[in-house]
């Protein structure tokens, strides 16, 4: 296929519904991850952000300044219908590598499993970028191999290699609260940009 992982790519899945990734609900550790927050003004961009219930959850708990981007136009408009209650939510139909905006948290949830592996350096690069000084990633990384497809793996050794140049890894380990059919397949992690 031509144009694997391009934005046609992810249209055609969420199209004809092949969304196994999609979890209906808040994904349980980055809700628990929301609830100990207590500045709801800081920004904070979800990318790759699909059906966008984190984001509404952010908006429910009274987060005042959230951003979401996904690249396919349908995920987009299921996003935009999830969150028509909420004023408070930016949602932006683009490529996560093209986006310009500056944040104090990042969520990751299964964007960063999507992209193409020959990609992770550039993700860490546009992650450090988009975030301000003091700025975090947090979210969840599969810390097991699958071959081909997305989602891609990977493991815990070859994240801290590939983050420690422009993240201080405050936290990476087993997520003890995944869903089901992820458990024991997750990594739990608190990255805080370096100070440059
Ligand atoms: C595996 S899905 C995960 C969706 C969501 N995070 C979730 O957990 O339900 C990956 C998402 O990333 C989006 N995506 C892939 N490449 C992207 C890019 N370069 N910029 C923005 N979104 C992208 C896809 O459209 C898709 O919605």
């Amino acid at each position: 296929m031509t144009d694997f992982l391009s934005k046609n790519y992810w249209n055609t899945r969420y199209e004809t519904e092949q969304t196994g990734w999609d979890l209906k609900a808040v994904s349980p550790p980055l809700k628990a991850y929301i609830d100990q927050l207590t500045d709801k003004h800081i920004s904070i961009l979800m990318p790759g952000c699909g059906s966008g219930y984190e984001a509404r959850y952010l908006a429910e708990r009274g987060f005042q300044n959230v951003t979401v981007i996904d690249i396919a136009p349908l995920a987009v408009e299921i996003m935009k219908k999830n969150l028509s209650d909420y004023q408070n939510i930016t949602v932006i139909e683009g490529d996560f590598f093209n986006h310009a905006g500056e944040y104090d948290l990042i969520l990751e949830q299964t964007f960063f499993c999507a992209i193409d592996p020959a990609l992770r350096p550039k993700y860490v690069q546009k992650m450090s970028e988009l975030l301000t000084t003091k700025g975090k990633l947090v979210g969840l990384l599969f810390g097991v191999e699958f071959p081909n497809n997305p989602p891609f793996g990977g493991s815990k050794e070859e994240y801290v290699n590939l983050f420690s140049d422009k993240f201080l890894i405050k936290t990476l380990e087993p997520c003890y609260n995944s869903v089901k059919p992820r458990m024991g397949n997750e990594l739990f992690f608190n990255f805080f940009k370096n100070e440059q």
